[in-house]
Order: structure tokens, then C-alpha cells, then sequence
């Protein structure tokens, strides 16, 4: 189990009327990264936000800018994304860009690359991507919206793509999405995952902050 559990704070389910406010309270909150969810209505079936939000963002905080891309040419925004301020760029192995062309882009641009997997996804499918991306992120619920509940068949691919980086040394980071709250958050650790996202959780408890070091064990 990783001691260095690093929490990544999903603004989908924050309050928006005050990008400033929401960057400071999860800055004292002690999470260390901002998670993005772009969702383009096609790719899923929600609308979120992108550039111009990110941007905001950026400007207000210095912590980790992970973005999610749920969109279905992701390639084609990778260079956008990068300038405004993403640290991270994660796109789903099931979007319509070439995962390879897409992992080379993003690290042109000097960003870190992520690939994600939705719940019916197998591990396979990415197998040979693990050792190019930095970071794999397993999603644990369907992606679209925030608020639903983790679906535990998702934690055995937790345990096999730990399996394939610890055997062939990789340095990529193992990063899950959707559903963690406390009693999940524990599974996915066990499991071996590096990067907790939590959106709806985080921002219903009374204090972030003593709910980012609960999530970290
Ligand atoms: C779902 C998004 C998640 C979402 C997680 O498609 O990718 O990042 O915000 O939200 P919770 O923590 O509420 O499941
Ligand atoms: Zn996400």
C-alpha cells in the first residue's frame, strides 16, 4: 500500500459562482492535485467546461492541474489543454484519437500523459500502453457525472495493472475516479492505487481538510 497517497480534488461538483474560492479551499485542505473533467455531450452524455475554466483555475492555484478528457477527438485538444495550464493530461483509450499519436503529443508539449479505462474495459487493451503513459487512470464508475456509486468489479483491474508496473519497474501512477469516499478509498489503497479523485465526498463534508487525511489512510 502506497504511504504517499495523493488526493485529487474533482471540481465537477463544485460550486462554481467563485473559481477563487473553490482553488483556496482545496488548497488548505491538503490535496495536492486539482482534477478537470471535460465532457464534450458526445463522448458522454454531459457538458462540462474547458479552456477558459481551466485558465481561471490556473491562475488561482498552484497545485497539480490533472486534467480528464471525456471527449471524442482528444488529440486534437491536447496542444489547448497544455497552454492552459494542465500538469496532466488523461484521454479514454475508447476515444477516437490513435493512443500512441495521443501519449506523443501530450509529451511534446512537456505535459504528463494518462490513459483511462472505462469499468467494461479490460486491462489487456492497454497492457502495452502502461510503460509509455505516466499515469493509467481506472475509471470506477461509468464516466458522465459525479455523485454515483463505486462499482467494485473495477478493483481486480486495480490490482492487475499494479501487477504489470511493479513487474516491469514502470514509474507510472495508478489513478482511480468516481465513487471514492472513505470506505472505497481504502480499497483502492490496499489495491495499490497511487492518486485518489473524489469530487461529491470531498465537498459534502464539513471540513475538506480532515476528509483528504482520512481519504489518505
Ligand atoms: C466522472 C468524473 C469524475 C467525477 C467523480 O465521469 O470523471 O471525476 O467528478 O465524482 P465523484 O467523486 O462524485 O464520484
Ligand atoms: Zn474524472
Amino acid at each position: 500500500m502506497n504511504d504517499n497517497t495523493i488526493v485529487s480534488v474533482s471540481v465537477l461538483s463544485a460550486d462554481f459562482s467563485c473559481i477563487r474560492e473553490i482553488c483556496s479551499n482545496i488548497e488548505t485542505s491538503g490535496a495536492e492535485w486539482i482534477h478537470f473533467d471535460v465532457m464534450d455531450g458526445v463522448f458522454v452524455d454531459n457538458l462540462t467546461f474547458g479552456c477558459p475554466v481551466l485558465k481561471a483555475i490556473h491562475k488561482n492555484s498552484n497545485l497539480v492541474k490533472d486534467v480528464h478528457l471525456m471527449i471524442s477527438n482528444p488529440i486534437k485538444y491536447v496542444e489547448n489543454f497544455a497552454n492552459s495550464g494542465a500538469d496532466y493530461i488523461t484521454f479514454h483509450y475508447e476515444s477516437y484519437s490513435n493512443p500512441i499519436d495521443t501519449i506523443d503529443k501530450i509529451h511534446k508539449c512537456g505535459k504528463k500523459a494518462g490513459i483511462s479505462i472505462k469499468p467494461n474495459t479490460p486491462v489487456l487493451a492497454i497492457q502495452d500502453l502502461i510503460g509509455l503513459v505516466d499515469m493509467v487512470l481506472i475509471m470506477t464508475v461509468e464516466p458522465g457525472f459525479g455523485g454515483q456509486g463505486f462499482i467494485f468489479e473495477t478493483l481486480d483491474k486495480v490490482n492487475q495493472v499494479r501487477n504489470i508496473i511493479d513487474t516491469n519497474n514502470y514509474h507510472t501512477l495508478i489513478e482511480v475516479d468516481g465513487g471514492i469516499n472513505l470506505e472505497t478509498s481504502k480499497l483502492v489503497r490496499k489495491a495499490g492505487t497511487d492518486v485518489l479523485v473524489s469530487g461529491s465526498y470531498l465537498f459534502k463534508q464539513p471540513s475538506m481538510k480532515d476528509a483528504v487525511k482520512a481519504l489518505k489512510g
